[in-house]
């Protein structure tokens, strides 16, 4: 059984280039950064052909490709929740830069969504059942989270999944996590990771414009730490369920991913732990964290920057 390596170069990946396409490319200018230049905020049409890729398409491995589907699934029905989200409070937005950061940002999530519904029709041509598993979660942004929560803990929630979404970008380029995914799925992945950095401010200036105050954005923190992990790990399971390991199996599984990423701290502590303990500074600030170069670099690596040029 092959492994995901996402360090080493020799991981399983098929050789083939993937098939991407450009369009067209709408952008949005920047507003000054209280730490660093940001980049403009682009909205490429960009089309991924899923037709060659396989079940498994993270090195082969069963457990490592259904993690990655597992929060994937989530993206159509969640990115669509951010838009809605922030554009709840253009109209109290006075700053025309940020207003434009966000009308890209708009754009930006809307192909994502886009792009990731194709993935979830991937899944179900795959022979996956998944339907089930995102009519409970559209149920539950539907019922609880939009007309439950006020607006501006939508606004905040959204600010906090968006730094999570922002340090799992930035860890497809520092931990080289896509190293093993089938060609096709790392142009995907790449391509969504550096439009994640290039407007990860945006949400989070939004909710300072409409309200500044800390407990509410460490309120978002918690609802958007509590719905992510644990969607995801429904998500995760509903698909693994199905591929009916035995205990050895996942058990050789587990082994395995750790035999290759010996040094990977884990989901928890990359993601969640990171995010949340950054999230604590009462001046915390996205762009702090001057990574928006990496934009360029996945993009350039995707492919979707030569496909575009
Ligand atoms: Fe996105
Ligand atoms: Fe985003």
């Amino acid at each position: 059984m092959t492994r995901p390596d996402p360090v080493a170069s020799s991981a399983p990946a098929p050789a083939t280039a993937a098939p991407v396409t450009v369009t067209a490319t709408t952008t949005a200018a920047a507003p000054a950064s209280p730490t660093a230049a940001r980049p403009r905020i682009a909205a490429r049409k960009v089309r991924f052909d899923f037709a060659a890729v396989p079940r498994h398409w993270f090195g082969g491995s069963k457990v490592a490709t259904h993690l990655a589907n597992g929060v994937n699934m989530l993206f159509p029905q969640g990115e669509r929740f951010f838009v809605r989200s922030v554009n709840h409070f253009l109209d109290r937005i006075d700053d025309p830069e940020l207003v434009a950061q966000a009308r890209g940002f708009f754009g930006q999530e809307g192909k994502h969504a886009s792009a990731h519904d194709d993935y979830n029709d991937m899944l179900r041509a795959q022979g996956y059942q998944i339907d089930r598993f995102l009519a409970a979660y559209a149920w539950w942004g539907r019922e609880v989270t939009e007309r439950i929560m006020p607006p501006e803990l939508r606004l905040a929630t959204t600010a906090a999944a968006e730094h999570f979404t922002a340090i799992m970008a930035e860890n497809a380029f520092k931990k080289q996590i896509l190293a093993a995914a089938h060609p096709t799925m790392k142009s995907l992945l790449q391509w969504h990771a550096a439009e994640e950095i290039e407007h990860k401010s945006v949400a989070f200036d939004v909710l300072q414009r409409v309200n500044p105050s800390y407990a509410l954005r460490l309120a978002g923190m918690v609802v958007a730490t509590v719905q992510l992990s644990s969607w995801w790990m429904l998500g995760t399971l509903t698909l693994l369920r199905q591929e009916r390991l035995s205990l050895a199996e996942l058990r050789a599984e587990r082994d395995g991913i750790r035999a290759t990423r010996p040094d990977d701290e884990g989901i928890a502590r990359r993601v969640f732990l990171r995010g949340i303990r950054e999230y604590l500074r009462r001046d915390f600030h996205p762009a702090d964290n001057d990574n928006f170069h990496l934009a360029e670099l996945l993009l350039r690596d995707s492919g979707v920057v030569a496909a575009s040029a």
